[in-house]
């Protein structure tokens, strides 16, 4: 049977996590948040002053199963990774070349086999070039905000719609003008501005092209 990957890449709080998540389960596909690895890598080097830059093979990251419990040398820091403290320093950590090389190739060779979803900002430009389906999600920033203000007040977050805002912004800003693999779409990725889309009607448009390519 035949499998492709897709490619799922956009800004800060778009919706990727959610929409790749769906269309993996939908699709019996392997889903993976590329973001959640970076975060991983943050807080590792917050836990450790830094000094572990050079000994990245050592660290062992790993998805439980379905793709969203992670563990960082067998500890489950699925919560952990989410903390405005990792939140705050993660484009700083993954504008690092090392940082990059290693995450990037554990990426590939995930998907080595196809039946991938991926999700995160350099997918479909440099992790998965070959990927089958790419996509590029949009949204306001003030419909990001919004979005995300309600997943931090489910979580117990105490937290403004202004501070997100500007937390989000600055995140784009450093990703998209970062040296390497900055985030930017990919020419033949397709654009879906999801500022007033439902979640389902996102997933089934993506959906609906995967099909299509099988
Ligand atoms: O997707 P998420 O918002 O959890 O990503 C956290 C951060 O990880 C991003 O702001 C970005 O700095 C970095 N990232 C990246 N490349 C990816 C995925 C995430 O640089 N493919």
């Amino acid at each position: 049977k035949k499998k492709i990957n897709i490619a799922i890449d956009g800004p800060a709080a778009a919706g990727k996590s959610t929409i790749a998540k769906r269309i993996a389960e939908r699709m019996d596909y392997i889903y993976i948040d590329t973001g959640a690895m970076y975060r991983a890598v943050t807080l590792h080097l917050i836990r450790h002053d830094r000094q572990i830059l050079n000994q990245l093979e050592d660290l062992d990251i790993r998805f439980g199963a379905g793709g969203t419990t992670l563990y960082l040398n067998g500890e489950d820091v699925t919560e952990d990774i989410r903390t405005q403290e990792v939140t705050s320093n993660v484009s700083e950590v993954s504008s690092l070349s090392g940082v990059r090389r290693y995450l990037v190739s554990m990426q590939q060779k995930i998907a080595e086999d196809k039946g991938v979803v991926m999700d995160g900002r350099d997918i479909g430009t440099t992790v998965l070039p070959d990927a089958e389906l790419k996509i590029f999600m949009k949204a306001s920033p003030e419909i990001r905000a919004k979005r995300r203000l309600k997943e931090e007040e489910a979580r117990g977050v105490d937290i403004d719609l202004e501070t997100l805002t500007d937390q989000i912004v600055r995140r784009d800003e450093l990703d998209m003008n970062r040296e390497i693999s900055p985030l930017v779409k990919a020419d033949e990725a397709v654009l879906l501005d999801t500022s007033h889309m439902g979640i389902a009607e996102v997933e089934d448009t993506i959906i609906k092209m995967a099909l299509d390519l099988l």
